[in-house]
């Protein structure tokens, strides 16, 4: 085991081992995290969904059916809203065990929903196909910069013109204060794993660049090494702006008051931004 590389700062955007949305063990436990309504993590809560759907729709007449793209779905919390109203829904997520289960549940409510098994960062979105496209849970802020351009520009090709994009982001107020202390945990079985680790967490500050690594190293009794990054970008609305201006989104507005106060995530530290083509 390599000692020094779990002691020193990693370099920015040093990639880790590991990709904790695709593991197998892992994203089972996702799942049962997303379907949890009464949590935070994952998905946000139940009432905050609703809520975030019933402003998202409200920029239609209530009658015009949509059709809308939602990256990175989960298992199918949004889309079902979304398919309920009558609108043609497409899901594309990279967990397999989250698009089969969304897959199965909308197959049970007969729900008009196209579930795609996929990088969002690799696939072809297609060109003016969607009326809407959705990107929520501060995933735009997780993604690296490199990839968030390339991101932006292919949702703009996927937009119909005067479509609408919609996401939300971290905003940037004290940023520089939410390090997370250094924790280790040492478990039977767990989050990371089915057999016995130890797993030595710790974040890093990137100041100049706005961003907080939080890196878990998980070692297992045979000392094999894994370890998971999360690069988490903090955004004021001026940078919003520049970067949705930059890739030709206009009429640009923003919403701190989506969510319900009493949850982890609200309007003091995420920013709904919607945005148009
Ligand atoms: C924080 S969760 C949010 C899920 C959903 N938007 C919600 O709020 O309920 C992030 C989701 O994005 C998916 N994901 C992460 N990276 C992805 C990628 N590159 N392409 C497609 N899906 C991805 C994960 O599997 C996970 O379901």
């Amino acid at each position: 085991m390599n000692i020094e590389n779990i002691i020193e700062k990693p370099s920015l955007y040093q990639k880790g081992s590991s990709f904790m949305w695709t593991d197998p063990y892992i994203s089972k436990q996702l799942l049962q995290i997303h379907l949890n309504p009464d949590i935070d993590l994952a998905s946000r809560k139940k009432p905050s969904i609703e809520k975030t759907v019933k402003w998202i729709l409200g920029n239609w007449e209530k009658n015009r059916k949509l059709t809308i793209l939602d990256l990175g779905c989960g298992p199918g919390w949004y889309t079902e809203l979304f398919a309920n109203n009558g609108h043609s829904v497409t899901g594309v997520d990279i967990s397999k065990n989250s698009i089969d289960y969304a897959t199965q549940s909308a197959k049970e409510k007969e729900l008009n929903i196209h579930y795609r098994n996929a990088n969002y960062l690799d696939i072809d979105l297609g060109e003016e196909k969607f009326d809407l496209v959705v990107l929520i849970y501060a995933d735009l802020g997780v993604v690296l910069p490199i990839e968030r351009e390339k991101l932006l520009v292919n949702i703009f090709k996927a937009l119909k013109k005067g479509g609408i994009f919609i996401f939300d982001v971290l905003n940037d107020k004290g940023f520089e204060e939410k390090l997370s202390p250094k924790t280790w945990e040492a478990s039977k079985i767990g989050f990371w794993k089915a057999t016995p680790y130890l797993a030595l967490s710790e974040s890093f500050l990137y100041e100049k660049e706005k961003v907080i690594l939080s890196q878990h190293t998980i070692i297992d009794e045979s000392d094999n090494v894994d370890t998971y990054r999360f690069w988490t970008h903090f955004f004021s609305k001026d940078d919003i702006s520049r970067m949705l201006k930059n890739r030709y989104f206009k009429n640009i507005e923003f919403r701190e008051d989506i969510l319900p106060e009493g949850d982890m995530w609200n309007g003091k530290n995420v920013i709904f931004t919607k945005c148009e083509k």
